[in-house]
């Protein structure tokens, strides 16, 4: 402190400039692409659409005879929205919903509604919008409520030739091709909504589950995710280890939402920098959850052969006042971008062992990419870093090393900045940095050891405060900006603005 004030009264004498306060000085990044990392898979940016709210009926499912713009009952603009994210893969139908989800009632031309589920979205439906979007379908079955006999007779009406009783009636249903089911969850939340189960019932289940439900089409391999959690994970990977021929999984799944505290109550806008940093410490709380997972699934598959698969993430905040509560509507701000760049920098860095990921959800519900409002659609802030991350799909992992340092505000202390790099396919290597700090714009200088560059060119997505929004009549609140710099002597330098998200791609 002493020499601290001695060096300042000697810069004031001589008139010389002070040096910045440390949270202005540039942050120092190394990138060594010399050492890659492992590849970081495009299912980490999986997407989650529930029976649920609006999230199918509105969002996705307008029916044949809407007036809002629709193929076959699904909203074109929606469709040409989700394109352009690549998603990898979408879970369907739930989500607590699949554990009691007839899949009888969703199909051919006479649809059964059950209460409050009128069963016109039902397995073409899906698959069609599946297709309509360039995405594979992540299916759950219902382990909770039905038998392994109707998950087969699911997964017979989907997957297998027109041989089959099933299979003919898919035809007559208008598919005589049979559908990929790449990702087939065993359940879903087990321990709770789709149980409640024990550990060891729950396996008893799933072992035959998984031997008996199984895929027709032998074009398409398919995954299993087994169900996950702090009561589960320890005895579902010792079963794996002592499987026999019989059964195997290939995943499992951990579900992790940001909160700030249960049951969900803060607010999705008008919330100030306490309740930012509140979520956002919640959510960078994801790294533990994975190392807690990670350290136990080493224990029992060192060669992590079974992905993690955190196939249910995001904020989930209050209701919408004046919402259905059950709806799980909320609106999706800056905050939230933020917090879904940091939670894929925390995918991308275990990306070893966690190789799916499914945002919850995609549509009307929680944190989701897009809100409708009869024929109105916006695209929220996720959604454009959805789009911003989208060069990291199958990109291999480039580390870097930088210190992090600090950000508090409300007593709440945060790294003041995050970043992560990956080179794609093309050898094209890209930067995505994060400020967390609300207040402050950050500078990153970052050195590119082993890449030949002279510019850095991609988007910011900042907003004029932390609880931003895109509402229907400003839709355009929150959009990236293009952003550019020069690499000068092996070095870029950027700034970006409080609370922002960039991905820059080094040409
Ligand atoms: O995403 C909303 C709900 O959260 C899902 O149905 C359930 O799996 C989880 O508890």
């Amino acid at each position: 402190m002493r020499l601290l004030i001695s060096l300042a009264a000697i810069a004031a004498a001589l008139m010389l400039p002070v040096a910045a306060h440390a949270a202005d000085a540039p942050v120092q990044v190394t990138l060594d692409a010399s050492k890659p990392g492992a590849v970081i898979d495009r299912h980490l940016f999986g997407q989650f659409a529930e029976h649920l709210g609006n999230g199918i009926y509105g969002g996705i499912w307008v029916g044949k005879e809407s007036t809002i713009p629709n193929t076959r009952g699904i909203r074109n603009d929606v469709v040409a929205a989700l394109k352009a994210l690549k998603i990898p893969n979408v879970r369907w139908p739930g989500g607590c919903f699949a554990d009691q989800y007839n899949w009888r009632r969703g199909v051919g031309p006479e649809r059964k509604p059950a209460v409050g589920e009128p069963n016109t979205f039902g397995t073409d439906e899906f698959m069609d919008f599946a297709q309509q979007i360039g995405t594979e379908a992540y299916i759950s079955v219902n382990l909770g409520s039905s038998t392994a006999q109707d998950a087969s007779e699911w997964l017979e009406y989907m997957t297998s030739s027109t041989d089959s009783a099933l299979g003919a009636e898919r035809a007559k249903n208008g598919h005589p091709e049979p559908y990929k089911v790449p990702i087939l969850g065993l359940g879903n939340e087990s321990y709770d909504c789709g149980g409640p189960m024990s550990a060891d019932f729950y396996i008893h289940e799933m072992k035959r589950f998984s031997h008996f439900v199984r895929n027709y089409n032998a074009a398409q391999p398919m995954k299993r995710v087994a169900v996950g959690h702090d009561t589960y994970t320890d005895a579902v990977m010792k079963a794996w280890k002592d499987r026999s021929w019989s059964w195997d999984i290939e995943a499992l799944s951990l579900h992790f939402y940001a909160t700030g505290g249960w049951p969900p109550h803060l607010p999705s806008t008008g919330f100030d920098e306490k309740d930012y940093a509140a979520l956002v410490k919640d959510a960078i709380a994801m790294d533990d959850a994975i190392k807690t997972y990670s350290a136990i699934m080493d224990k029992y598959d060192p060669d992590k052969k079974v992905a993690l698969a955190v196939d249910e993430w995001g904020a989930w905040l209050a209701p919408t006042p004046g919402s259905n509560p059950g709806a799980l509507v909320q609106q999706v701000s800056q905050r939230d971008a933020v917090l879904a760049a940091l939670s894929i920098n925390v995918f991308a860095r275990h990306a070893d062992r966690v190789r799916m990921a499914n945002i919850a959800q995609m549509i009307n519900v929680l944190q989701a990419m897009i809100l409708t409002d009869k024929d109105k659609m916006l695209l929220t802030p996720t959604y454009h870093v959805f789009h911003m991350y989208v060069p990291f799909q199958d990109a291999t992992f480039v580390p870097l090393t930088f210190d992090a340092g600090t950000y508090t505000t409300n007593g709440i202390t945060l790294p003041r900045v995050d970043a992560v790099a990956a080179r794609d396919k093309t050898g094209k290597v890209w930067i995505a940095v994060t400020n967390l700090d609300a207040k402050s714009p950050a500078t990153f200088s970052v050195s590119l050891a082993g890449v030949k560059a002279t510019k850095a060119s991609g988007q910011t997505l900042s907003a004029p405060k932390v609880d931003s929004v895109n509402t229907f009549d400003a839709p355009n609140t929150v959009v990236p900006k293009a952003l550019s710099a020069q690499v000068v002597g092996g070095e870029l330098t950027i700034t970006v603005a409080p609370a922002s998200v960039t991905v820059l791609g080094l040409e």
